[in-house]
């Protein structure tokens, strides 16, 4: 037999079967309920999508409470080990590990389509020299689909392989070319002799020297931190990226949207308001204090807590082992100690313990760009790079799901009744 719940409505008696499938079941099977006799069916109610699967994803799986990420089923803590982000990358939008031909040829054809084209370095220009890069960032993205006006055919498959290219390419040149507008040096070309991460280096801190050599360390870390942002299913950004999608416009436009998503301090932006808050507090001994305005509710514990992970988020102790090794290059960050006295306090009291709450990827991460050599606002757009990935592939298997439409969801209409136009000269008040 197959699995339905059945609903009685004890108004009336009346009983309805609803399938189960994959644990859910279908919110337009609820319309066969009516809530009343003018009632066109029953709706579900769910601000913020608490409770609600938008899609079906082949592409990340987490499991909050367990602590658990995966990337097309492979566990993240073996692609941190093991992988590199461009073949993670591949993972992610392709769905397999590239075998050693496609891998060469995915770096390859990346490598290809870093340049950016000379008018889209004029249009950066254009921004005010205190510009937030994040700001920049996500503007530059959304003007790249005027350069590209063949990305509109979205069914083009060969299509949507050139502008996911061109996409994964050309994301490190727009946020190395807004960081060195935002400090007044001249743009550097992309080196094509280097890694992903260690061109991206290049391209943010060349100065005069004739070749640009990464510090092998630091571009290693910075690569592990693209893996582990490279996707995380159906958050705000992503979601953003597929309900933009939905409406069938060019995929550049659709991730300025997931950008914009991201750029929020309770989203992508926490990292940079992690480093923040870590400034205000100043010292140790000024955390207790602190905590004890968090509690009482002034402000949020930037950097803790999330929607899915009610336990230690994976990727944040993985970061933890990074900040090691880049300290160990860099010298440790001053605020570190004030963070691991945070996170002490958080993990024994009964406010965070009984929420759930625990450091996520962004608690770490921001100290170590900072030791890195980032200035705050950059934090944001290093977390877009990698999330492209992400973006593109979730993107993609909307576009090619038979189910999926426009998305439009319901409301609750909790306004007015109906009433007549009053002219300006009868109004009170
Ligand atoms: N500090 C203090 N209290 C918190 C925090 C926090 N960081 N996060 C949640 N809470 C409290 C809430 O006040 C609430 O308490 P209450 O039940 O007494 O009202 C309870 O925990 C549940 O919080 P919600 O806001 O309902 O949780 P939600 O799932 O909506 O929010 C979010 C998740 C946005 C991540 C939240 O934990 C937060 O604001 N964290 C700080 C910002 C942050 O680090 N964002 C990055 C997330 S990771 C990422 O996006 C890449």
């Amino acid at each position: 037999m197959a699995d339905t719940l059945t609903i009685t409505d004890n108004r009336t008696g009346t009983q309805y079967e609803v399938s189960i499938a994959a644990g859910a079941i279908r919110a337009t099977d609820l319309k066969q309920i009516k809530a009343g006799p003018d009632d066109k069916g029953l709706v579900t109610y769910d601000p913020a999508f608490l409770n609600t699967a938008a899609c079906r994803s082949r592409i990340t799986y987490i499991d909050g409470d367990a602590g658990i990420l995966r990337y097309r089923g492979y566990p993240i803590e073996q692609l941190a080990e093991d992988s590199d982000f461009l073949e993670t990358a591949y993972l992610i939008l392709f769905g397999e590990l590239p075998t050693q031909t496609a891998q060469e040829d995915w770096v390859r054809q990346v490598t290809l389509h870093t340049m950016l084209h000379e008018n889209i370095k004029r249009f950066m220009e254009g921004f005010l020299y205190d510009a937030h890069p994040m700001g920049i960032f996500l503007s530059t993205v959304g003007a790249l689909s005027t350069f590209y006006p063949d990305a509109k055919n979205i069914f083009d498959a060969d299509s949507r392989r050139t502008q996911t290219l061109r996409l994964i390419a050309k994301v490190p040149s727009i946020a190395a070319y807004a960081y060195r507008h935002s400090i007044g040096r001249p743009y550097v070309y992309p080196d094509n002799d280097l890694s992903f991460t260690g061109n991206f280096l290049n391209m943010l801190f060349k100065m005069t020297e004739l070749k640009y050599q990464p510090h092998p360390v630091l571009e290693r870390a910075l690569d592990v931190l693209f893996i582990l942002h490279a996707d995380h299913e159906q958050n705000c950004s992503t979601s953003a990226m597929r309900v933009i999608g939905s409406s069938h416009g060019d995929p550049y436009s659709a991730l300025t949207g997931a950008a914009a998503a991201l750029y929020g301090p309770l989203h992508g932006g926490a990292n940079e308001a992690v480093l923040r808050m870590l400034q205000e507090i100043g010292s140790v001994g000024q955390v207790p204090s602190f905590m004890t305005k968090i509690k009482k509710g002034e402000g949020r514990l930037m950097g803790f807590g999330h929607r899915v992970y009610k336990s230690y988020d994976p990727r944040a102790k993985i970061i933890k082992q990074i900040a090691d090794l880049v300290f160990s290059v860099t010298g440790k960050n001053p605020l570190l100690e004030i963070a691991l006295e945070l996170e002490r306090i958080a993990l024994e009291d009964d406010y965070f313990v009984s929420r759930r709450l625990y450091p996520n990827v962004d608690f770490y991460s921001g100290l170590i760009y900072q030791a890195m050599g980032f200035p705050l606002d950059m934090f944001p757009v290093l977390f877009a790079i990698p999330r492209t990935a992400g973006w593109i592939a979730q993107w993609e298997e909307m576009l090619l799901d038979s189910e999926q439409k426009i998305s439009r969801p319901r409301q609750i209409y909790d306004g007015e009744a109906a009433r007549d136009y009053v002219p300006m000269s009868k109004r009170q008040g």
